[in-house]
């Protein structure tokens, strides 16, 4: 109890490079990486272990791919990653003396997870451990809800790799738990006993929401959803669909405007972006996220001022518009124009009298009249300035906070 207290008390210290981050990698790969058919095939095509193990010697990465996500990620605007040490199959991915079922005892025969925390450090990427508490390969792994001894045997297990991994690396930003199937309570799993040792060895850790206790951060997963305010919050996204590596159509994953605008509605609700990638079995980056993650970066390196940093929610301007939408910082709004209108741009229902309007980037002001329903945005080029995403940012200056009211009425006169 005297734990937790003092995590919230260094709560909002320890979060400040999270929230000022923005956005991250999430890294799913094992062994299901060599199927191609999502990281729950074993579960949802019923393999069976004796079959399924076997992919543990065939597993036969290139050297060093991780310096291939870490570099992509740096790349693409991302300030960290959180890669998958162990997934539900049970498989680690690193050399720990738990269990034999591991990357340096089998097939790839290194520390996968050492390669990765190096490929962070090398490329100045802050380092999260995914770890899945549900283990289909652990022979206690589902029998621990029916038998104490199992449930000793498996919690042992699990404090056991969790106090090896964030005692092996160095220095590990965020513990990323995942699945807590199939023990009913946070007291079975004796998580805050867990999670008061990952903090005695790592004091300035950040830790998620999915060991059934609430801790630093929540996480939706698949939609993009602002939790309630004060409350951390991280959107965690698949590419294409799966977080394993899966081969889809192009059209199939997340465009640069799709990705891009994500950014937008995490940043407008002050959480996070925590977007996928599945590297193939060679550990090699899927080309469509490459592609789509380049052009991301350079997006935001022209335009990072209105995703990154002290963002303020806007649950006061979260009314859709045709054209756009807004982030927020006190009383600057950006509207992310997303569908460009011509040479004027309208926006309604705004309660805040505009000082000053100009284009992100290059910082060239823009005519504007304003009275009490519209703001109109004059001379504009017919066509989006923004030739990579076709999202261009107006940076508008509120005299106070913004708030933008339109209901579903039309104005009486
Ligand atoms: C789910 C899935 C899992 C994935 C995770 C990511 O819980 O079971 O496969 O790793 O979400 O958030």
């Amino acid at each position: 109890m005297a734990k937790a207290i003092d995590a919230e008390k260094t709560r909002a210290k320890r979060m400040k490079w999270w929230h000022d981050a923005r956005f991250g990698m999430f890294v799913h790969w094992g062994l299901y990486a060599q199927l191609g058919r999502h990281e729950w095939v074993m579960n949802r095509e019923r393999i069976p272990f004796p079959e399924y193990e076997k992919l543990a010697a065939t597993f036969k990465p290139k050297p060093r791919p991780a310096r291939d996500w870490a570099r992509l990620a740096k790349k693409a605007g991302m300030k960290y990653m959180v890669m998958t040490t162990k997934h539900h199959e049970g498989f680690c991915n690193w050399d720990t003396k738990q269990t034999d079922y591991n990357s340096a005892k089998t097939g790839p025969g290194r520390d996968l997870v050492r390669e990765y925390v190096e490929a962070c450090r090398e490329f100045g990427l802050r380092i999260g451990f995914y770890y899945s508490l549900m283990d289909w390969h652990h022979p206690d792994g589902a029998n621990c809800a029916k038998d104490e001894n199992a449930r000793r045997r498996f919690v042992d297990f699990t404090q056991g790799c969790v106090r090896e991994l964030l005692t092996n690396y160095g220095k590990i930003d965020i513990m990323w738990y995942d699945v807590s199937w199939p023990l009913s309570s946070p007291e079975l799993w004796e998580s805050a006993n867990m999670n008061a040792m990952v903090r005695e060895l790592q004091p300035h850790i950040i830790i998620n929401n999915r060991s059934q206790l609430p801790e630093d951060f929540g996480t939706p997963e698949e939609h993009i959803r602002a939790e309630q305010a004060g409350r951390a919050w991280e959107a965690c996204m698949t590419f294409n669909g799966s977080w394993g590596w899966q081969p889809a159509p192009p059209e199939d994953w997340h465009s640069t405007r799709r990705v891009i605008d994500m950014l937008r509605q995490c940043s407008a609700g002050c959480g996070n972006l925590l977007l996928n990638i599945g590297p193939k079995p060679d550990g090699s980056i899927p080309e469509e996220a490459t592609e789509r993650l380049t052009a991301v970066g350079k997006w935001l390196e022209k335009n990072g001022e209105a995703a990154y940093g002290a963002v303020t929610r806007c649950d006061n301007l979260f009314e859709w518009m045709p054209t756009g939408a807004f982030t927020l910082k006190g009383k600057t709004g950006y509207f992310w124009c997303s569908r460009w209108p011509g040479k004027e741009l309208v926006i309604g229902g705004l309660q805040a009298k505009v000082k000053g309007a100009s284009f992100l980037i290059g910082g060239k002001s823009i005519k504007f009249e304003q009275d009490k329903e519209r703001l109109i945005l004059k001379g504009l080029p017919a066509a989006s300035p923004d030739k990579i995403a076709g999202v261009t940012v107006l940076k508008i200056e509120f005299a106070s906070t913004p708030k933008q009211i339109l209901g579903a009425g039309c104005v009486v006169i």
